[in-house]
């Protein structure tokens, strides 16, 4: 048996996972509202209020796993404790990363450190059906965008990437021009689907490669606006919905074209997606259509796994645990790491 405790705290989610045996018993997930009112995340906010929700929401993962397990289930039970390393906020990450390797040297139990892009890809691993390797995955969230290949549970490899800004950045940013609250993604989607994808056309970047750009359509969006708003002062109010529209049909066209040839150059048809941005409706709905149209098996996680989450770390923790690969307890954590 293997029961793990993983602990995610990279951005502004603590979150607390308990993973038996790789099935999942529970998820906690405490949100951090303080940041609001800032139009993003406020590093040092986060870090407190990390410390604030991690003895509580840990406590929760335990006991709603023990009330699903029908035993008195507690901490010392685990059989090893993981936690997110990199990449994150180094403040955030630093609160879960010390409390996880506290519990560790309390509990005399291996530590596990995970990267919080490879936790993303296996969050897929997470639910039935799960594909086989290999398969593809698109990574799409607030701070990264990436095209991966996953060779096995802890062999993956990124083959293509953002040069610029993220996706979640892409729609977070435009959202702050079209005058919508932080973050914008999920408001975008919402706007969208009453609106007409095809009214307004912006800026597709011409990258090489399997790399994406999207600091092109930010500025393309910026000036369209500005020049509308000369002719209309209340250009945005009367057609919010086409804007948010046209806006995100740019961002899924830009993600789509590369997640194709990727495809094509590798020969992968069983592809994935993952992050943030995975649950905006109009990105699931182009991933089904060009499954249909192009054979591809599809994989999209249930919006708690989309996110950032625990259990994701916790699942990608149980298939370190089956290879024996933990850490010690001078493992740092690191805002930013390679894989
Ligand atoms: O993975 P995530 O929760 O956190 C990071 O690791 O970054 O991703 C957050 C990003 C934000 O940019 C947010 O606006 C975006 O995901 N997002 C969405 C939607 N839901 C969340 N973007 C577009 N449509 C959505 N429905
Ligand atoms: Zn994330």
């Amino acid at each position: 048996m293997a029961k793990i405790l993983a602990i995610e705290s990279s951005c502004d989610e603590t979150s607390a996972s308990v993973c038996i045996d790789g099935k999942i018993f529970s998820n906690i997930i405490a949100n951090q509202t303080v940041h609001e009112q800032y139009g993003g995340v406020v590093p040092e906010l986060a870090s407190r209020a990390h410390i604030q929700h991690i003895v509580p929401v840990v406590d929760a993962a335990i006991k709603k796993a023990a009330s699903l397990t029908q035993s008195p289930l507690s901490v010392h039970d685990m059989d090893a404790i993981a936690f997110t390393q990199a990449p994150g906020l180094i403040g955030s990450l630093l609160v879960g990363s010390q409390f996880a390797k506290s519990l560790s040297l309390a509990l005399n139990k291996p530590l596990i450190a995970v990267h919080h892009m490879q936790a993303h890809v296996l969050a897929n691993l997470i639910a039935d059906p799960k594909p086989t390797f290999p398969f593809l995955c698109l990574t799409v969230s607030g701070g990264h965008t990436q095209i991966v290949v996953a060779h096995s549970p802890l062999k993956l490899e990124v083959i293509g990437e953002t040069i610029d800004d993220a996706a979640g950045e892409a729609f977070d940013k435009s959202a702050k021009m079209l005058g919508l609250p932080y973050p914008g993604g999920p408001l975008i989607d919402k706007h969208a689907q009453q609106g007409d994808l095809k009214k307004f056309k912006f800026a597709e970047p011409q990258i090489p490669g399997l790399n994406f750009s999207f600091s092109g359509l930010k500025t393309s969006v910026l000036y369209f606006l500005r020049d509308e708003k000369l002719k209309d002062e209340n250009f945005i109010e009367r057609n919010i919905n086409d804007l948010c529209a046209s806006v995100q049909y740019t961002i899924i066209n830009i993600l789509m074209k590369k997640l194709k040839k990727a495809t094509e150059q590798t020969g992968i048809k069983r592809v994935c997606i993952a992050g943030g941005v995975s649950a905006n409706k109009g990105l699931r709905n182009a991933l089904l259509q060009y499954g249909e149209k192009h054979h591809w098996k599809i994989f999209i996680p249930a919006f708690e796994y989309c996110t950032d989450n625990a259990a994701m770390i916790a699942i990608t923790a149980y298939y370190k645990f089956l290879e024996e690969d933990f850490a010690d307890l001078t493992v740092t954590a690191s805002a930013r790491a390679e894989w």
